[in-house]
């Protein structure tokens, strides 16, 4: 990689706080990590559907369409992995920055990847959402019937199976999807951000 030099960060004449206070609300990044299967993009989405509805600036940055473009290039090989979840980061910097609450939809199975992006953020700004889902229940959904491709073979370093996923130590939230349901879960996260002054 060829590192850009002679490079100056430019300022905004607009700060991150004069859009949270045209927003109403403060940005962060509800960065939602699990297995394939787990229900990160379905709860992430429902979450975006309740901002949206509080009139909040959100978004959904999600594993599966981020690699159809800006990530295409990169695969699952964990040196690939990293530098998707490092793209993502600065993307999702970038949503922070301008004052919206961006949901992320990512596998993120190593520890370290996620702990970079961790500290890419300031406190409170950081919010993983660990989704929480025994890997025979991922495996029974199989929505994608990606499970019984990797059992099969034609799928390497498929995470669960063959390759790693490390859950989160103290994640800020975590969702059980296999006993809690979507207005569950939803609900969970809204009050998490109203009791971090995210959300008023
Ligand atoms: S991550 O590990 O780099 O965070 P990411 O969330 O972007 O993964 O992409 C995961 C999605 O890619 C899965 O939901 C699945 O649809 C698809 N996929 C294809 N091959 C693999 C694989 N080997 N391991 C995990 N997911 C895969």
């Amino acid at each position: 990689m060829v590192n850009s030099t002679n490079i100056t960060w430019h300022h905004s004449t607009i700060t991150k706080e004069d859009r949270h206070l045209l927003n109403g609300h403060k940005s962060c990044v509800l960065w939602f990590t699990g297995l394939s299967g787990s229900g990160k993009s379905t709860i992430a989405n429902a979450i975006d559907h309740a901002l949206h509805q509080h009139k909040c600036n959100s978004y959904v940055l999600d594993g599966d369409n981020v690699r159809h473009g800006l990530n295409k290039d990169l695969s699952f090989k964990k040196e690939d992995r990293q530098e998707n979840i490092r793209r993502i980061g600065e993307v999702a910097k970038l949503f922070v920055d301008s004052g919206q609450i961006v949901s992320t939809a990512f596998i993120s199975p190593y520890r370290t990847d996620r702990d970079m992006v961790r500290k890419m953020f300031a406190e409170n700004e950081f919010i993983e959402v660990f989704v929480h889902c025994p890997l025979d229940v991922c495996e029974m959904r199989d929505p994608k019937g990606l499970y019984e491709k990797a059992r099969n073979g034609e799928i390497h370093e498929f995470t669960g199976i063959s390759s790693p996923y490390e859950s989160p130590v103290q994640p800020e939230i975590t969702i059980q999807t296999n006993e809690m349901s979507i207005d569950q879960s939803v609900e969970k996260i809204l009050t998490f951000l109203k009791d971090k002054k995210i959300l008023v």
